[in-house]
């Protein structure tokens, strides 16, 4: 049985007065919620959201670190770092990192073993364009993003995968739950040939437009166990709306 996981990706968003009261408003509105619950803030508020979060059910993740572990690489965030600031999770190959830092699977690989390596819990998210589902060529590409990043790891403990179509992301269209269920088993499938994953234990995340009213549709498929939600994660109702259809 695989918990539900709800991770919520602030992106480049807020101020030290909006998290204080977006955490007010969602840990306040938890009820026994069985799912899992994690929000990656911007680097500058971190530890403001782990000191918030103390105590609570939500626990807090980075949206990206460095391949390294330390030395002269201005401007990067290092693994252990985001555990020093209580972070538990770290999200790593986001389309908009692919997409605007030019981010490839050898590199994202190696901030994968940098994460797992410092204690985190790696959540990979992979994803083809509109052009490339268009051509028929989503599981291709997904199969090289997962293959890349994955083979030749020697520790996967903790690995979550996020499918997140770009297509769909802040655009207001979200995959079909069959279209995203279909990818899910896809990637499944590609999991169990990778070395040191057990597929069937490993909690899949659907990202692209996630909210409150389509999240129930897209859980009650059998290989998606979860959500990486982007803007609707920026509205605390609208994001317990989501946690409470996990
Ligand atoms: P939206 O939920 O805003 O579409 O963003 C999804 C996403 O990119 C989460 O990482």
């Amino acid at each position: 049985m695989r918990r539900s996981l709800v991770v919520g990706n602030w992106k480049m968003n807020g101020s030290e007065a909006f998290v204080e009261k977006l955490l007010a408003d969602l840990i306040g509105g938890l009820s026994e919620q069985q799912a899992e619950i994690a929000v990656c803030p911007g680097y500058v508020h971190i530890a403001q959201a782990t000191s918030l979060c103390a105590g609570t059910p939500v626990v807090v993740g980075g949206q990206d670190c460095s391949h390294v572990q330390s030395g002269a690489y201005t401007g990067e965030v290092a693994a252990a770092m985001l555990c020093d600031l209580g972070c538990q999770w770290v999200i790593l190959g986001h389309s908009e990192r692919r997409q605007y830092h030019g981010e490839l699977s050898a590199l994202i690989g190696a901030k994968l073993a940098a994460a797992v390596e410092a204690g985190l819990r790696p959540i990979l998210c992979v994803g083809e364009t509109r052009e490339q589902r268009e051509n028929g060529d989503a599981e291709t590409i997904v199969a090289s993003q997962l293959r890349g990043a994955l083979l030749e790891q020697a520790n996967l403990s903790g690995l979550v995968v996020a499918y997140e179509p770009v297509w769909a992301i802040g655009t207001g269209l979200t995959a079909s739950p069959e279209q995203a269920q279909e990818m899910h088993a896809f990637i499944r499938s590609c999991l169990e040939e990778i070395p040191g994953v057990d597929a069937g234990a490993t909690r899949l995340l659907y990202g692209g437009s996630v909210k409150g009213a389509n999240a129930a549709e897209l859980f009650f498929q059998p290989d998606i166990d979860g959500a990486l939600v982007g803007g609707a994660a920026l509205d605390a109702t609208e994001f317990l709306a989501i946690i409470n259809a996990a």
